[in-house]
């Protein structure tokens, strides 16, 4: 299914927030255009505060433009006369820190939930609930009973994502998904995200974590200020970032230390610059040019 957002502007009235009880009003989105292909996966970055979540709730259904359209597969979500079960069948969200939404008696409960109004009979729901615990690294038959609240945090985290993965959307959207996970939890979770995005499902992903957004990615829209300051092939966009340090925003967001690109960026700012790979992204592409490199330096510097 491909979405398509047209001038998308939304805005959030905080009543009473002011300092004499005025409405300050607050431009979260301004004027995004942009199309997700089905069976892409895209990533969305940009500083704290510059509307990722809002864009994400928007394309989900859970806000109303301000103004703007965003279509699936050429039909505006809030028409008046859109099949909103359409909507919630095909996009799943994984909301930040998931866990907290867990409310269920048992495990199993939860993760079937979303699927109560599907139609589907008692023994496919038990199905789907044992395919999507077991994707999420679970043994299904030592964890169905248990209550949620008996689990570690990842494990609460895996288990809400289930509840997502078991209604089997066309999209899954997740806002920070590996924020607080530990280096293996966050490599886990990504390449099973990367394999339910090789089996067809279109992934739209939030994070803060640069080399992950490099790897996994194929699109990235890069937010500041609510407003879309770049879009494009996930190498493109970094690539942009070694070649024009210029770019605006985009340099806050992305030259974070301990990313890749900033890293060659930095490098290529000091003498040895001409002998080094202008094409790193990613940490394979660091230790593939650091070998170029060092062989080069080795035989004579021709690198
Ligand atoms: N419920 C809300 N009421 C008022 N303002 C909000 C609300 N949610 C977010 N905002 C504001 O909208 C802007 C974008 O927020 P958000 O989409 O959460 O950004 P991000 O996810 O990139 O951190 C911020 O200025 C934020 O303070
Ligand atoms: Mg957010």
């Amino acid at each position: 299914m491909r979405i398509t957002i047209e001038n998308l502007s939304y805005t959030y009235d905080r009543r009473g927030r002011g300092r004499f009880d005025e409405t300050i009003e607050v431009n979260a989105l301004q004027g995004v255009s942009c199309t997700i292909e089905s069976g892409d996966f895209v990533g969305i970055m940009g500083q704290t505060g510059c509307g990722k979540t809002t864009l994400i709730q928007l394309i989900a259904g859970l806000l109303t433009p301000t103004a703007g359209r965003i279509c699936l597969d050429g039909q505006d979500i809030n028409d008046r006369s859109y099949d909103r079960n359409v909507l919630r069948q095909a996009i799943g969200v994984v909301f930040q820190y998931p866990e907290q939404q867990l409310f269920a008696a048992t495990v199993e409960n939860d993760v079937a939930f979303g699927l109560k109004y599907s139609g589907l009979s008692a023994n496919a729901i038990d199905e789907r609930v044992k395919w999507a615990l077991e994707t999420m690294g679970f043994d299904f038959s030592k964890v169905r009973k248990q209550s949620p609240l008996a689990l570690s945090g990842g494990e609460k985290r895996r288990v809400a994502i289930a509840g997502v993965l078991a209604v089997q959307p066309k999209i899954i959207i997740f806002d920070e998904p590996i924020a607080g996970l530990d280096p293996y939890g966050r490599q886990d979770f990504l390449e099973l995200v990367a394999k339910l995005n090789d089996n067809g499902t279109t992934i739209i992903m939030i994070s803060h974590n640069m080399n992950a957004l490099a790897k996994y990615t194929k699109h990235l829209l890069v937010l500041e200020d609510g407003r879309l300051i770049m879009a494009g092939e996930t190498r493109a966009v970094f690539l942009s970032l070694n070649n024009d340090l210029q770019v605006r925003g985009i340099r806050r967001a992305i030259t974070e230390p301990q990313h890749v690109a900033a890293l060659i960026a930095k490098h290529r700012k000091c003498q040895c610059q001409d002998s080094f790979r202008d094409d790193v992204v990613t940490y394979d592409d660091l230790i593939s040019a650091l070998k170029g490199y060092l062989l080069g330096v080795g035989g004579g510097g021709s690198a």
